[in-house]
């Protein structure tokens, strides 16, 4: 596995915020990168995808249908489109048919708005970030001997090359830019595919994490399914290119149901695990607290955390990153 100097160890285990504090505020915007880092957050995570002129952007998907207010805007109703995306169809709009300019028109909308209507309130207030944004965010956060990292997930990236928007060396150019190319850098990229890692490990240092689902494949041609890689011969292949995993935590563990051997096998070809998405309120929780501040709602998510923490994970996702601190705290 990618090795990384000692004086540049992680805090761990390691708090990654997923999309923010998606708990609490709608994802993927300034507001819920900046409360995660406010709650002690070690890295804030921007899943990422391309506008048409080429600048990466903060959206879990580049069909921006349901988390903006596209639909609203009728100077774009005309690039509504159907398209075939890693084999799902969609019908919606796409941020690569949007100048970045235009992007920056639309505001964020809650993408759960049922389950967090508290997040909805902030509906139309927050832009679409860019990922220069989210490292000046970063940058600015760290101070006084504290760093702040990101933890960038690429989005589709086969897609995006089909289409003319490759990632890799932009990105590596990017964070390159930024001051970040080498192991101990504040940074992890993160992909569920598998030869876009391996294009990026032959273009810089920084640390790279294989994401597995609990079912499936990647969606390059030619990678093993999520099955054959959490196998010790699996294991050993992604270990030639990655310095983790970030399996979904039912690969570890689920339910109530004994864990498996993951965490052992990984950590004994040399990867650390950061396992997805540890959240509160459809996993036990009824609908009177699903707020994500009830004690109730902290006691719950803080002490499946720390199941996985006796595990041995080296670190975890979470949608509330003041519980997931709390939770280290407390171990
Ligand atoms: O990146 C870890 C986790 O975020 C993967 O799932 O769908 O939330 O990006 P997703
Ligand atoms: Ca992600």
């Amino acid at each position: 596995a990618q090795t990384v100097p000692m004086s540049q160890a992680l805090t761990s285990p390691t708090v990654i915020a997923h999309r923010g504090a998606s708990g609490l505020r709608p994802e993927h915007t300034i507001a819920s990168y900046t409360l995660a880092i406010e709650m002690g957050a070690d890295f804030i995570e921007p899943d990422l995808v391309l506008t048409k002129d080429d600048v990466f952007v903060c959206r879990h998907e580049n069909d921006i249908t349901g988390t903006t207010d596209v639909a609203k805007h009728p100077e774009f109703a005309a690039r509504r489109t159907e398209k075939v995306i890693d084999g799902e169809k969609h019908n919606g709009w796409f941020t690569e048919d949007f100048t970045l300019a235009e992007l920056k028109t639309l505001r964020a909308v809650e993408r759960l708005p049922k389950l967090r209507p508290d997040n909805a309130k902030y509906d139309g207030q927050f832009e679409i970030p860019t990922l220069a944004e989210v490292i000046a965010l970063a940058k600015t956060h760290s101070t006084n001997g504290r760093v702040v990292g990101i933890y960038p997930e690429t989005k589709h990236p086969s897609y995006f090359a089909q289409i003319g928007h490759p990632m890799e060396a932009r990105l590596v150019a990017q964070l390159k830019a930024a001051g970040w190319s080498k192991p101990g850098d504040p940074v992890f990229i993160q992909s569920f595919e598998v030869n876009n890692l391996k294009r990026l490990h032959t273009m810089t240092g920084l640390r790279l994490i294989q994401l597995m689902d609990a079912s499936g494949a990647p969606a390059d041609a030619a990678a093993p399914s999520y099955a054959a890689m959490a196998t010790p011969a699996g294991l050993t292949a992604v270990a030639r290119y990655a310095y983790g995993i970030g399996p979904n935590k039912d690969l570890i563990q689920k339910g109530d149901d004994a864990p498996s051997t993951l965490v052992a096998d990984a950590h004994a070809v040399g990867l650390r695990l950061h396992p997805w998405t540890f959240r509160a309120e459809n996993v036990f929780l009824p609908p009177s607290l699903r707020t994500g501040t009830d004690p109730a709602v902290h006691g719950r998510l803080a002490d499946e955390i720390t199941r996985f923490l006796d595990l041995g994970i080296d670190g975890f996702f979470t949608d509330f990153a003041y519980i997931g601190v709390d939770a280290r705290a407390a171990w």
